[in-house]
């Protein structure tokens, strides 16, 4: 007795028989004839995910081995074999393209559907006249697909400093849990920001340009998660002060006095233009080719934005000699 004095017989029993006869056998059966075993990739998963059936303790020197759906071995539940000595991979009738069989025996099974659920066989063919077979089986489990969540926002085009911005993520359910992303980054725990109702409403209650940008609502449950279109947020602010540009004053007589003025602002700001309190121009630049002596004076650029009814203004003293 022991493992050396295994009986030849033993070679040509099929695996099946041999499963059934596992416990019997242990005593000569060295632990390296590990079972065959079948691990579902997630193990729990929900509708469109992808599922890898992963094989374990694939046995040596195999010619090939058959995925079929279900329990029956037979061509109408035949979905794809491998080929290892051509490297070559057949698909059969059940086959739906989403199943791609890895040279490892590995199966791996794309954007899963209920139709997919139920037991899988592997049939594992062993070299030369030792033909041996293999069944596993597994059950993919599908939960409820989660809804696509969406945003609701009381206001899209939030003035800074201004106005309490309200986001609520819907639909509202307590097996939910909910997340908040801008910019593609987890929202972070701010003093300022204040989300009630377990997360699911987020309260910015002075918003700033900062908070500028995409925002995605993501709700998960036990088996997984699912995001929201993003809402953008378009924080209107401004003008703040303007600057003018160049910033020096000194010119002298027949040179071309060229200013520009710019005020961040969002919308743009509208600009004009005053010399010594008196309009000028609407617009950005200002321009005065060959200037004189009488040119001398309080240039100013005045900026405004009607969206948020904010105004600023900048003066520079010119002197031309
Ligand atoms: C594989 O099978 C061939 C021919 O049947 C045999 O000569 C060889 O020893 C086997 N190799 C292993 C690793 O079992
Ligand atoms: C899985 O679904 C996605 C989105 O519906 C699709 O783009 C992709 O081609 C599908 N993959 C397969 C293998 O069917
Ligand atoms: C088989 O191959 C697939 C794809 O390369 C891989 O993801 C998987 O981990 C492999 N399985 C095992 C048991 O190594
Ligand atoms: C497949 O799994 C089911 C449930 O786990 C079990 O009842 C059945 O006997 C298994 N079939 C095979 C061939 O292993
Ligand atoms: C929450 O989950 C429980 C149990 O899983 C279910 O009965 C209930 O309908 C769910 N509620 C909602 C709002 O989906
Ligand atoms: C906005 O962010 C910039 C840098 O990213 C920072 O310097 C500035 O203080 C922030 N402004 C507000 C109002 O939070
Ligand atoms: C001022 O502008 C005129 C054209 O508007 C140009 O011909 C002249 O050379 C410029 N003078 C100076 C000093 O740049």
């Amino acid at each position: 007795m022991g493992p050396l004095s295994a009986p030849p017989c033993t070679q040509r029993i099929t695996w099946k028989g041999f499963l059934l006869t596992a416990s019997l056998l242990n005593f000569w059966n060295p632990p390296t004839s590990a079972q065959v075993t079948i691990e579902a990739q997630p193990p729990k998963l929900s509708e469109g995910k992808d599922v890898l059936l992963l094989v374990h303790n694939l046995p040596q020197n195999l010619t090939g081995y058959t995925w079929y759906k279900g329990q029956m071995t037979d061509l109408y539940h035949y979905i794809t074999s491998y080929v290892v000595d051509n490297d070559i991979i057949i698909s059969g009738p059940a086959y739906t393209g989403r199943e791609t069989v890895y040279s490892n025996a590995s199966l791996l099974i794309q954007n899963v559907t209920w139709e997919d659920t139920g037991p899988y066989t592997l049939h594992i063919i062993k070299r030369g006249d030792e033909t041996r077979e293999a069944t596993g089986n597994f059950t993919i489990t599908l939960y409820p697909k989660l809804p696509r969540p969406y945003i609701t926002i009381d206001n899209l085009n939030p003035r800074e400093n201004k106005d309490v911005l309200t986001f609520t993520c819907e639909p509202k359910s307590e097996n939910y849990t909910y997340i908040w992303w801008l910019k593609g980054q987890s929202l972070p725990i701010s003093p300022r920001v204040k989300r009630p109702i377990e997360n699911r409403i987020l309260i910015l209650p002075s918003v700033t340009r900062n908070e500028t940008g995409p925002y995605e609502c993501q709700i998960r449950d036990r088996y997984g998660g699912f995001s929201s279109d993003p809402v953008t947020l378009n924080v209107l602010y401004g003008p703040d002060l303007p600057s003018i540009y160049p910033s020096f004053t000194y010119y002298h007589k027949g040179e071309n006095l060229s200013l520009s003025c710019f005020a961040d602002s969002n919308p743009p700001a509208q600009y004009s233009w005053t010399i010594n309190g008196k309009f000028q121009l609407s617009g950005q630049k200002l321009s005065i080719p060959q200037i004189t002596t009488k040119h001398s004076g309080l240039y100013a650029c005045s900026v405004r934005n009607s969206a948020t009814g904010k105004e600023s203004s900048k003066s520079m003293t010119v002197k031309v000699s």
